[in-house]
């Protein structure tokens, strides 16, 4: 392996699972309770824009109620103390990365604590309800929905996060299935520019042959555990 200098993570929903925090995979998980189709589409929105908001609305109160585990503190103990550049990009739309103290956090699939305005296209930090329809702060229109990227739509900030594999030395995924695309085939990405791969997750992958190397475990074990041999 080359020197590590430069090192992507990309975080699924396993690193917030020990907060409290569904994944969406796993046996009773959250797209075992709800239908992509109803919930997770902009056509769903469009159909029925209340059931849309009501469910966004109960998942935006309850990750206010969780804090960071273990492995989010990790991390951030970890971009504390390198030397060069380490980028979070996460698939979770929770805040816990950044409440753990994490600073350089790309959310691809957007942020519930967000309410984005689809007539004057303005971002307003939202901690209570949007079923309500309450007026966006910005233009007053009472267009605000949540600033969640649905399945159809394109993730955030591709073009920093593709920039980042390519200088990567180390390319890191931590508790995601590894279904979703574009996130699915960043691990190609990272080795194909010459990253060591390494996953760390409770299962394996549906990628997992991309990595050379797979550490099983909670993530609050392993990424705490992995972290201490990095800056050992
Ligand atoms: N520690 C580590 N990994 C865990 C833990 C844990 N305590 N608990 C569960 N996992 C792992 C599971 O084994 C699984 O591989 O976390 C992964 C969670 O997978 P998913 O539920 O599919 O979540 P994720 O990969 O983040 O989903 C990707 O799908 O619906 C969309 O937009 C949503 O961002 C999400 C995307």
């Amino acid at each position: 392996m080359t020197e590590i200098r430069n090192i992507v993570i990309l975080t699924g929903a396993g690193v917030s699972a020990e907060s409290g925090i569904d994944t969406f995979r796993s046996e009773g998980g959250i797209w075992e309770q709800h239908r992509v189709e109803d919930v997770a589409t902009p056509e769903a929105y469009a159909r029925d824009p209340d059931l849309v908001l009501r469910f966004y609305d109960m998942r935006r109160a309850a990750i206010q109620t969780k804090v960071p585990n273990a492995a989010h503190l990790a991390l951030a103990r970890l971009e504390a103390a390198w030397p060069r550049h380490i980028t979070v990009v996460t698939q979770n739309v929770d805040d816990l990365h950044e409440r753990a103290g994490s600073q350089n956090v790309i959310h691809m699939h957007g942020e519930h604590l967000n309410a984005w305005c689809t007539t004057c296209d303005t971002r307003t930090r939202w901690t209570g309800t949007l079923a309500d329809r309450p007026p966006c702060p910005a233009c007053g229109s009472k267009t605000l929905r949540p600033d969640i990227v649905w399945f159809g739509e394109i993730p955030y900030r591709m073009d920093e996060i593709q920039a980042a594999l390519a200088r990567a030395d180390l390319f890191v995924s931590i508790g995601t299935s590894g279904a979703v695309y574009p996130a699915a085939g960043f691990v190609r990405l990272a080795r194909e520019r010459g990253a060591h791969t390494l996953e760390l997750n409770l299962d394996r992958s549906q990628g997992s042959a991309w990595f050379h190397e797979t550490r099983l475990g909670r993530a609050s074990e392993v990424v705490t555990a992995w972290v201490d041999d990095v800056l050992r």
